[in-house]
């Protein structure tokens, strides 16, 4: 018998796509399709190969699609059918107009909401997944209301903000810290809370299902990021004061992350965050303060994203310097472009930063990463941006991009010929290869640049590179300014 609750969800993208397929696969009872307007994407859900990367994606997708997972681009009849609605569409950072540059770009969301009215003759639980600004609920169940043109069909707007990461997203969703959801105090609101609830209930133990005002749960997910983020720009802070006084910014990590009132996570120093959501949300907060007259508050947290910058600047400044202050016309490896490892995903990865102020440089750029497209280089390096991601200066035309940039499938051929390796991904793979032959293959003296520290610097010390690692003691050759 075909299962009589539907869920529908808009938006089959990062979290759309992963989040649907674990609920399909936990709630056999339940009908699960999942939309979009990019018929492209959807296409490939329902294929072999499919639109995203991620550990265990695939078996998952492969176990409930055609049972009770689906793909479509069919909104009207599913979101006509549908119980419960997910909106999982990206909220990107506005690039124009009021707000350019720091608040969230509903335009999608809204557009969501719209078609949701247009066709909804029964009622409906709408749930925020994308992340969202405080009070969009409010803007949304305004337009929901307004445009349905049947005055008995209900909303009920909740907020469900999504925590997982990227790279462990399958995991991440079997078993979360916390499910978070956020709805009205009235009957209404609170029937949809526990309807929700039931869903995730179906895997999720009881006291890990936390349940919040709508505006709590919109600002928890915002405030989440941001201090997630503000952890890695607080450990990179560090490792530059390491390399200026000796000290070894991992052993630093070891000693406070000890401390359980600080624990250990993410205290990894690298060559800086990306991703979609971190930037994007702390922009986004800073706009929300700025808009409630906090200026101190969004100052604070605007640091957070400056911080970020100068280290992917720092990265740049420090391959060239080592390199006799120059590294025009010289060949170098870049080693990952995916903003972190097990995702294919390159949204604000900073491999785009520092490559585009390597080439401003001169540099001839050689990247290989094991789950990023040529095409995807080429688009992320030659696409505008804006100037918050743009450490002053950098970014070069389209044609300056592929007269110097190549992108390779094997590690070995984008180290051969190479001044430098450069890496920017903490890929697992980087750690097995054959360092000697990769030495051998490259122009003396041969640099590593490690912006993730993953690389064994003592073994590749003694083959005979020289080493530059993040918030480590430099090494002698380093120490000397050309
Ligand atoms: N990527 C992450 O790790 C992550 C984690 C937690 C939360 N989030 C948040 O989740 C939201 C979605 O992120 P994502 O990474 O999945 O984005 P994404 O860009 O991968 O996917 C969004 C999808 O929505 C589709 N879409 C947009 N408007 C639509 C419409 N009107 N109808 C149908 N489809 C529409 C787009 O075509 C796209 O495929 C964002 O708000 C993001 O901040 C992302």
């Amino acid at each position: 018998m075909a299962p009589s609750y539907k869920i529908a969800c808009i938006g089959a993208g990062y979290v759309g796509g992963p989040t649907m397929s674990m609920i399909a696969l936990n709630c056999p009872d339940i009908e699960v399709v999942v939309l979009d307007i990019n018929e492209e994407r959807i296409k490939a859900w329902n294929s072999e190969q499919l639109p995203i990367y991620e550990p265990g994606l695939e078996e998952v997708v492969r176990q409930c699609r055609g049972r009770n997972l689906f793909f479509s681009s069919d909104t009207t009849k599913h979101l006509a059918e549908a119980d419960m609605i997910f909106v999982s569409v990206n909220t990107p950072t506005k690039t124009s107009g009021i707000g350019a540059g720091k608040a969230a770009d509903l335009t999608y969301w809204e557009g969501a909401a719209r078609m949701i009215a247009a066709v909804a003759t029964t009622p409906k639980i709408v749930v925020e997944k994308s992340t969202v600004p405080v009070k969009t609920a409010e803007a949304i169940s305004k337009v929901l209301k307004r445009n349905c043109t049947d005055p008995s069909v209900t909303f009920e707007i909740l907020s469900n903000p999504e925590f997982l990461a990227e790279g462990t997203a399958i995991e991440d969703l079997r078993m979360p810290d916390r499910v978070l959801i956020g709805g009205g105090d009235s009957e209404a609101g609170q029937a949809a809370i526990k309807q929700l609830a039931w869903v995730y209930a179906h895997w999720i133990p009881q006291e890990r299902i936390l349940t919040t005002n709508l505006w709590s749960a919109e600002l928890a997910k915002l405030t989440a990021n941001a201090m997630l983020a503000q952890r890695i720009s607080s450990i990179n802070s560090i490792s530059a004061l390491c390399e200026a006084t000796g000290a070894d910014v991992q052993q630093v990590a070891r000693a406070i992350g000890m401390d359980s009132r600080i624990g250990s996570k993410f205290m990894n120093t690298s060559v800086g965050f990306g991703g979609s959501c971190f930037q994007k949300d702390i922009l986004n907060l800073c706009y929300v303060c700025e808009g409630v007259g906090l200026k101190e508050v969004a100052d604070y947290w605007m640091k957070v994203v400056t911080m970020n910058d100068y280290q992917k600047q720092r990265f740049v400044e420090r391959v060239i310097s080592a390199m006799f202050n120059t590294v025009a016309r010289k060949r170098l490896a870049i080693f990952g472009f995916a903003f972190k490892k097990d995702t294919g995903d390159t949204r604000e990865t900073p491999a785009i930063d520092v490559c585009r102020g390597l080439l401003a440089d001169g540099a001839k750029c050689v990247v290989y990463d094991p789950k990023v497209t040529p095409v995807q280089v080429f688009r992320d390096l030659s696409a505008p941006k804006f100037e918050w991601d743009r450490p002053h200066g950098w970014g070069k035309s389209e044609r300056h991009i592929t007269e110097n940039v190549q992108v390779v499938a094997d590690p070995y051929a984008c180290a051969e010929g190479a001044h430098a390796i450069c890496v920017l991904t903490e890929w697992d793979e980087f750690k097995s290869y054959d360092y000697q032959r990769l030495y051998d293959s490259m122009v003396k003296p041969a640099f590593i640049f490690d912006g993730r520290n993953v690389l064994d610097h003592e073994a590749l010390r003694s083959i005979g590179f020289i080493v530059y690692a993040l918030g480590k003691p430099l090494d002698p050759f380093l120490q000397k300014s050309y």
